[in-house]
């Protein structure tokens, strides 16, 4: 017998005795009825499935630090709230809550959950409230989050996210709220947020983003806040499409100018478009190169370019810009095209690049120029980069969870890029002020060993963990840094000079604490 029919049994029996009492004693039988009735109703949520791990009032179900490695099978149907917070899941597989349809809250947070399966979340249509906080998810894949129609809250915070697959969010019509704070965001992909036609806010605070499409966005017609702050965004022309897209759409842009100097701090909803320029404003009333486009909701031909029949382009320049990153979604429909000439633009050969790569390599695309940082692959030629070499960390930090550490092979002679070199050993001073510097690789002035100022001012240097080995040279051969950091903002304005090496950070103090991120 099973335990639903042994109660019913029970019940049968305790209904016969009140029978009987019945015939002898109204009064009391009134008053026991009522007992009965509250154990009844006791006792049905009691028989409703409760884990052995998990604590179950009505139709909440709580199983809280069980280090339980899956979601508990044996969880009741009718399910409202299910609480899973401080588990080991690890992963979350597809259909993972098929059996709880009635769900509307769900509490994942801390559950060491790495990667979310496609349909993990199929059969939670009555989901409103999903947090994920404290995960290390790195991947949103495409169909991550399907079947959620009608969840209106979804909380990401403090995961490791560095890659939304385009339509990651494409079911979620009803969303209001996306959080995606404290992650490793480095850009946002045209088709990101297609499908949130409900979304309000958007909070994207604490990534790495330097620079944001429109494109992203235009879709999201009822979006009124635009969480961006504590990235090193980068307020030069690039921006001016996002913000007057949001003065036309009246979005409250959050968030401050991570560089240029002359801009760092500045709030990004008090900056007039017309002071996000590439070039000083008497070039610009010269009428000399790059303006923004525009119309930056059609982007297929390359921003800054004319492009008439795109198909037949065999070659494109793009070289001396300011191109840090390159979306292949720009170029798929040059399907004549042979090559690409990037050269003299200071790419990230980092994990965003990997697409471009791979999509040149399927069609045989030649791409010319070098890579502009980080460190290791800095120099290299874009053609010759491995897809798999694109990555955010080294394949042991990946594994390890590490910050990237100082090279430990600075000792190779290496002009700086963009400069000719003579007599590189006696240079006491150089000065590199008034460039596009986000990055710098130590490696371009080990051999300088009588430098003894290096004048970077006015360049929108990034003070992240990339630039310590550079801090820790200076420190290390008394070298003088002049300039200030340009991103990110909690360090913006600060002295290159002043910069303890340890504040050099991709992670807040707590997280390398707690050993969270890279
Ligand atoms: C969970 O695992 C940790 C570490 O192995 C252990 O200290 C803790 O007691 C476990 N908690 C439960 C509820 O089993
Ligand atoms: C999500 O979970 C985190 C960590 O437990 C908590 O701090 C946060 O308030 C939750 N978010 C919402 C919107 O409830
Ligand atoms: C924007 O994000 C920051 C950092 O997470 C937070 O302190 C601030 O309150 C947020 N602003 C709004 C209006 O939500
Ligand atoms: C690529 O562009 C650079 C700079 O504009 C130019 O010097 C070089 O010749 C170009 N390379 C090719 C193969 O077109
Ligand atoms: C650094 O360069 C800036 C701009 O070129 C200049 O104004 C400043 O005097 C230089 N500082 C030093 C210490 O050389």
């Amino acid at each position: 017998m099973d335990s639903k029919s042994r109660v019913k049994a029970q019940l049968r029996r305790w209904k016969e005795e009140e029978r009987q009492r019945f015939f002898r004693l109204t009064r009391a039988i009134l008053l026991n009825w009522r007992i009965l009735l509250l154990f009844c109703g006791h006792f049905t949520v009691q028989a409703a499935k409760c884990p052995q791990e998990c604590f179950c009032v009505q139709l909440t179900v709580t199983c809280v630090n069980k280090n339980l490695t899956q979601v508990p099978p044996a969880v009741d149907e009718r399910t409202v709230k299910l609480d899973l917070q401080g588990n080991d899941l690890q992963e979350l597989p597809t259909g993972a809550f098929m059996h709880t349809p009635y769900l509307t809250h769900l509490s994942l947070q801390r559950c060491n959950i790495h990667k979310v399966k496609e349909g993990a979340f199929r059969g939670l249509g009555r989901l409103v409230f999903l947090n994920l906080t404290n995960n290390n998810i790195d991947i949103l894949h495409q169909e991550s989050f399907d079947g959620l129609f009608l969840l209106k809250r979804l909380i990401i915070d403090r995961n490791r996210v560095k890659e939304i697959q385009p339509g990651a969010f494409s079911q979620l019509g009803s969303l209001n709220l996306l959080s995606l704070s404290h992650n490793q965001l480095v850009y946002i992909p045209n088709m990101a947020f297609q499908g949130l036609q409900s979304i309000k806010r958007i909070r994207l605070s604490y990534n790495f983003l330097i620079y944001l499409d429109t494109e992203a966005f235009v879709e999201l017609v009822n979006l009124k806040r635009l969480n961006l702050s504590r990235n090193p965004i980068l307020c030069i022309c690039y921006l001016r499409p996002l913000r007057e897209w949001a003065i036309r759409n009246e979005v409250n842009l959050m968030g401050t100018c991570g560089g240029p100097s002359h801009l760092s701090g500045e709030s990004l909803d008090a900056v007039h478009p017309s002071d996000l320029r590439c070039q000083s404003e008497e070039e610009e009333a010269a009428g000399i190169t790059p303006r923004p486009t525009e119309e930056p909701n059609k982007v297929k031909c390359p921003a800054n370019c004319v492009c008439e029949g795109l198909q037949s382009i065999k070659r494109l320049r793009l070289s001396s810009n300011f191109l840090i990153y390159l979306d292949t979604e720009a170029f798929v429909e040059l399907l004549n095209l042979k090559r690409l000439n990037l050269s003299r633009n200071p790419i990230l050969c980092i994990c965003y690049l990997r697409p471009l790569r791979e999509w040149a390599i399927h069609n045989k695309v030649k791409l010319m120029g070098t890579c502009g940082g980080p460190s290791h692959p800095s120099g290299e030629s874009l053609d010759a980069v491995h897809p798999s070499d694109l990555r955010c960390q080294s394949e042991e930090e990946e594994t390890a969870g590490i910050t990237p550490r100082p090279t430990e092979e600075p000792n190779k002679v290496k002009c700086p890029a963009n400069c000719v070199c003579e007599g590189l050993q006696s240079i006491k001073r150089l000065r590199l002020s008034y460039n596009f510097l986000i990055y710098l690789d130590t490696e371009a002035f080990v051999e300088l060993l009588n430098l003894k100022r290096l004048n970077l001012s006015r360049n929108p240097i990034l003070c992240i963990c990339c630039l310590r080995p550079l801090r820790e040279w200076a420190i290390h051969n008394k070298v003088k840094l002049v300039g200030t950091c340009g991103g990110p903002s909690h360090l913006s304005g600060e002295s290159l000079d002043a910069v303890h090496p340890p504040k050099l950070r991709c992670q807040s103090t707590e997280e390398e604490a707690a050993r969270i991120t890279p």
